[in-house]
């Protein structure tokens, strides 16, 4: 049989097993068996598929079609234009969250005009944590973006730390992350012990506890209550620790911003994901004088997915 031949009877069986987009899953499940790019596969619709690779594209589209969602039998994910590992250990990177990046380094470039440097940052001797770090996409993605910075990412699971090590490696910025295995920022206290080898600011005296630039997370978020809406490759497939902040989703918010504000400079940066309806929930929890320039952004569906806000003196 020949690629295009293959690849039309993929779509075909994920359109009736009623996957969302069967046409990119099919395809990609296609690329991943040939090892090959897509520019390849529309530049040779004619070549033969080998039996050995019919039989492992028809193993992943049986497996496609039951519900596993394609990043896992690919392996990877692409998020801000760098691939990742995911497994079925961490949540799989979603294109919405790269509005969390974007806030951060629109956030971080407004800091440097006011501080009348260069809008285009590297990030020289800033302090971040992403809090929350599954895959590592936000860790990984900000070590790229500011090779001047330092960076703590912390999760509860070892098994998705694991993973970021991993992505960290594979885009040669492990030396400038440090992984930590805790509860929100917890351990992000001692493990700060690393900021010595950054002085502190004349401003910052007296706060030597508050030493972040900038704290980013994507929190669990659904509420146990909507699962089962949830589509079967995220309810089934991806780690409940990932998904879930509590029955209504919205409950890990207040302590995150409450340890947010111990460990943030003065004039730091707050930046957290919010859920579809977390908004009302999450807003009020910034009424309260540690908090100044509290904006939110919508995402491409208008949704209000991200929160920025800037930790006061
Ligand atoms: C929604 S996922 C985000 C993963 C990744 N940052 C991303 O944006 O794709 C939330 C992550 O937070 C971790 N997590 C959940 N509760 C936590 C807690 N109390 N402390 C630290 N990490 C936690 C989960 O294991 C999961 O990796």
């Amino acid at each position: 049989m020949d690629v295009r031949t293959a690849l039309k009877q993929g779509i075909a069986q994920l359109r009736e097993a009623h996957v969302p987009s069967y046409t990119l899953a099919a395809e990609l499940l296609l690329l991943h068996v040939l090892g090959r790019d897509r520019a390849w596969l529309y530049a040779h619709p004619e070549a033969e598929l080998a039996p050995d690779d019919a039989q492992r594209f028809a193993a992943l589209l049986a497996r496609r079609a039951a519900g596993v969602p394609t990043q896992h039998l690919t392996g990877k994910q692409e998020f801000w234009g760098l691939e990742f590992e995911v497994t079925p250990d961490v949540l799989i990177p979603r294109p919405e969250t790269e509005h969390l990046i974007e806030v951060a380094l629109d956030r971080l470039a407004v800091r440097e005009i006011r501080a009348s440097r260069p809008q285009k940052t590297q990030g020289a001797g800033l302090l971040i944590a992403d809090v929350g770090t599954g895959s590592g996409c936000l860790a990984v993605t900000l070590a790229k973006e500011l090779p001047g910075a330092t960076i703590f990412a912390t999760d509860f699971s070892p098994a998705a730390l694991a993973v970021a090590r991993r992505n960290a490696a594979r885009h040669g910025v492990a030396a400038r992350i440090h992984f930590l295995q805790c509860n929100l920022l917890e351990g992000v206290a001692a493990a700060g012990r690393a900021r010595q080898a950054v002085p502190l600011q004349p401003q910052d005296a007296g706060h030597e506890s508050r030493f972040l630039d900038l704290i980013i997370c994507n929190p669990p978020y659904i509420g146990r209550r909507e699962a089962p809406t949830l589509p079967r490759e995220v309810r089934e497939h991806e780690p409940e620790l990932a998904l879930y902040g509590g029955e209504e989703g919205y409950e890990l918010y207040a302590d995150l911003i409450s340890q947010a504000a111990a460990r943030l400079k003065p004039g730091g940066l707050l930046v957290l994901e919010l859920g579809h309806d977390s908004l009302p929930a999450v807003r009020p929890l910034f009424d309260f004088p540690a908090w100044t320039s509290v904006a939110v952004t919508n995402d491409l569906a208008g949704i209000p997915r991200v929160l920025a806000a800037e930790r006061s003196p």
